[in-house]
């Protein structure tokens, strides 16, 4: 039997694949153990894409992940409103009692069909006799009538006033996933009506969560000409909500976002529930499929680490082959890491320097300068240069060179000037005279 031949659509794919699965890793390592809180909007749980979504967050769950799900009921409470002729509510009316019938029959609805698409065994699952993720709900929400406002008396409308971490951390550490409606009971034994990103900022907040994400109808936040904004930190977010443009769902998801930033959750993602796959696309890859929130700008300069060389060798590898610069190898790079520092964002390496100090001469010498091609005209350069800078000055050296055989206009505009080899400290002029590379010499006074 001769053996089939691949061709080469199904190398493509294999290639993408292994490129795909490659690039996820560091983030199916970071992500396991950490608690992710995910409020989905009531328009996702109506749509054909529930069962999709659901076999995602099983699978996210099957990677470690705990799971805290809060979720939304305005189209629950409008069919049922419909069905029975009733006025359907909206957010920001008055619960009377008829409406907070309403509002837990259509609780009660959506948590049963979230708990039975959690249900569904993921076709991924090839060992059907592997148990149910279990799902466990209940009193954890305190609430507070929102009382008289505006001489309107709301009614059965609330807020949250705690939330029972302990209880939540409990079911987590039993691995179960925890389902939390937006209803919560008041110490006399009343249940109020709760707007579902209070729920889910109160919830987070408390568990300290690692991620909120919300899932709901848009892909992201819009900004002017109504594309998706893919990164934004706390200033941007403000400066966002200062100029006005977004709408009335998109600003309350913002000023949650800068809420629960600045109270310990570490990111704030809106993504789209209706698109197929975007959960796994926001959480597996680095240009995600919505809008990633941060306290502080995304990108980090620190220390370059031996888990670090991989990546910087893969920075390097195509400009040692175009011969701009020296050849690195992974022994040297583990006798240099000290020298390295690294540009971070999430998970990956976007760009290095490194940083020879000579202490005789009082000198230092930047080398090694990359940002990686996807990420470069960002100022990122910059912000490297001045790393090294910073880093000599602390060192108390008095000056600094770099040696290019074609990046010269750039050093020269930021500060340094052309230098001869006499100027470079001696051990550096033997090397520079046995390499024979040529390359242009640039100092600057620090
Ligand atoms: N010569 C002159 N200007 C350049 C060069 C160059 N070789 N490369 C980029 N620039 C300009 C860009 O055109 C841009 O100019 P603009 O703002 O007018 O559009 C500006 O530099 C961008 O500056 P930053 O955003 O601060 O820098 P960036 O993050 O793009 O990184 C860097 C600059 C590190 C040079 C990057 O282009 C790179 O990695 N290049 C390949 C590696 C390299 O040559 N490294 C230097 C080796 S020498 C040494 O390490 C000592």
């Amino acid at each position: 039997m001769s053996t089939p031949v691949k061709g080469n659509q199904d190398f493509f794919y294999n290639n993408r694949f292994i490129h795909d699965f490659r690039q996820a890793s560091p983030y199916i390592h970071h992500f396991n153990g950490k608690t992710l809180v995910l409020a989905i909007s009531s328009h996702v749980l109506v749509s054909d894409k529930l069962a999709a979504l659901a076999a995602d967050i099983l699978l996210l769950t099957s990677l470690g992940m705990r799971l805290v799900i809060t979720h939304g009921c305005s189209q629950f409470i409008r069919t049922i409103a419909d069905c029975h002729n009733a006025i359907s509510i909206d957010k920001n009316s008055v619960t009377d009692e008829a409406a907070l019938r309403l509002v837990k029959q259509a609780c009660g609805i959506a948590r049963f069909d979230l708990e039975a698409a959690l249900s569904m065994i993921p076709t991924q699952v090839m060992d059907h006799s592997v148990p149910n993720v279990r799902i466990s709900s209940g009193n954890f929400l305190r609430a507070k009538p929102l009382g008289v406002i505006n001489g309107i008396d709301m009614g059965y409308s609330g807020s949250v006033r705690k939330v029972d971490a302990a209880a939540i951390e409990e079911h987590l550490a039993c691995n179960q996933l925890v389902l939390i409606s937006p209803i919560g009971h008041s110490l006399s034994g009343q249940s109020y009506r709760l707007p579902v990103n209070e729920v889910a900022q109160a919830v987070s907040e408390a568990i300290n969560a690692e991620k909120l994400i919300f899932l709901g109808t848009q892909q992201g936040i819009l900004d002017e000409q109504q594309q998706t904004i893919s990164k934004l930190n706390c200033i941007e977010i403000r400066q966002l909500l200062a100029r006005n443009i977004t709408d009335k769902r998109q600003t309350k998801l913002l000023q949650t976002a800068v809420h629960v930033l600045e109270h310990g959750v570490q990111r704030v993602h809106v993504l789209s529930g209706l698109h197929d796959g975007s959960l796994l696309l926001e959480l597996f890859t680095r240009e995600g499929s919505g809008t990633s929130m941060a306290k502080a700008p995304f990108m980090r300069i620190r220390p370059a680490e031996n888990k670090d060389i991989g990546e910087i060798l893969q920075l390097i590898a195509p400009l040692e082959a175009a011969g701009i610069l020296l050849p690195r190898d992974s022994e040297y790079m583990e006798n240099h890491i000290h020298e390295f520092s690294v540009l971070e964002q999430d998970c990956y390496v976007y760009g290095c320097v490194a940083l020879h100090v000579y202490p005789q001469e009082r000198a230092g010498e930047l080398a090694c300068l990359i940002v990686s091609p996807n990420a470069r005209t960002r100022g990122y350069g910059e912000l490297l240069l001045s790393h090294v800078i910073k880093q000599a000055q602390e060192l108390q050296l008095q000056v600094l060179f770099a040696l290019s055989t074609n990046t010269g206009d750039w050093f020269i505009e930021r500060g340094f000037t052309s230098a001869t080899l006499t100027q470079l400290p001696l051990k550096r002029q033997q090397q520079y005279t046995s390499n024979k590379r040529q390359s242009k010499i640039f100092r600057r006074q620090l």
